[in-house]
């Protein structure tokens, strides 16, 4: 992991930090020295990593659907810290649903969680937001691939991409960078679990260009970078994190 000294006492702010590449991000902060205030619905996992952790990172348990959790959150991490320096937009859910069996429910619920979330995040933090600060909008390769059964999931992260590359815009003028992260197929424990199989092992070793699978730490390196004064040029941009998949 490459070490950003700047990122030392920077206030992180870190959505669905529970599992998956949101805690692997949670651990690459902590590394740095940031001080990471994480949420997720998952009161237990999100308790356990805080206190493995101990010092500089802080749980709350928020369920993204709802507005006044999410506003709480950041109000109580702005008073507590002043300012924020990062804000990753992470948590989301990837249900898999024939596109004729999705309710307008299922649509609503994945806007809520996957992209209204983010707006909320983005809106709350923004008169928080530190001169300099990075926002991070978790995308997905799925949005250039087009899988089946994920049609409303990918219309959320095409979603997180246009919503991105406007407050880009919009906040540039503030010295605030936003851009987005759109992994390709990570080896998360809830992927393993529930969707990666030795058939698409091999598949997805034959078509990306490195046949090394991802994992969640090569996604959090990532997001230093992006947080880091090392991409401070950067911003409104999509870094792929696929190992090639989406390659020509
Ligand atoms: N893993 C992959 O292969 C992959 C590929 C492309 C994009 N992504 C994107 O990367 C991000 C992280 O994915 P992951 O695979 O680590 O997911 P994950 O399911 O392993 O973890 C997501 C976390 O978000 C939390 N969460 C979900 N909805 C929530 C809500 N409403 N309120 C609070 N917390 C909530 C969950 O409890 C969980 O801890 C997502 O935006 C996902 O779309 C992942």
């Amino acid at each position: 992991m490459a070490t950003y000294a700047e990122l030392a006492g920077r206030t992180v702010l870190i959505t669905g930090g529970a599992n998956g590449i949101g805690q692997a991000m949670v651990e690459a902060f902590h590394v740095q020295g940031a001080t990471v205030s994480f949420c997720d619905m998952d009161e237990a996992g999100g308790k356990r990593l805080a206190k493995r952790l101990a010092k500089r990172a802080e749980f709350t348990k928020v369920n993204l659907l709802r507005e006044l959790e999410i506003k709480r959150w950041i109000a109580k991490v702005a008073k507590r810290h002043g300012s924020i320096d990062v804000l990753i937009n992470n948590a989301a859910r990837d249900p898999r649903i024939k596109f004729e069996d999705v309710s307008s429910k299922d649509w609503d619920d994945l806007f809520a969680g996957n992209l209204r979330a983010y707006f909320l995040t983005c809106r709350e933090a923004s008169p928080h937001l530190a001169k300099g600060a990075s926002v991070i909008n978790f995308s997905s390769i799925t949005r250039f691939n087009g899988p089946e059964e994920m049609s409303t999931y990918v219309a959320t992260k095409a979603g997180a991409i246009g919503l991105s590359r406007s407050l880009a815009r919009e906040l540039g003028s503030r010295r605030i960078r936003v851009n987005t992260i759109s992994p390709g197929w990570i080896m998360t424990d809830r992927q393993l679990d529930e969707h990666v199989t030795p058939a698409i092992k091999r598949e997805l070793r034959k078509i990306q260009c490195i046949p090394d699978l991802n994992q969640p730490d090569e996604v959090a390196d990532v997001a230093l970078f992006l947080a880091s004064d090392a991409s401070r040029a950067v911003t409104g941009q999509d870094i792929l994190v696929d190992r090639g998949w989406r390659h020509g």
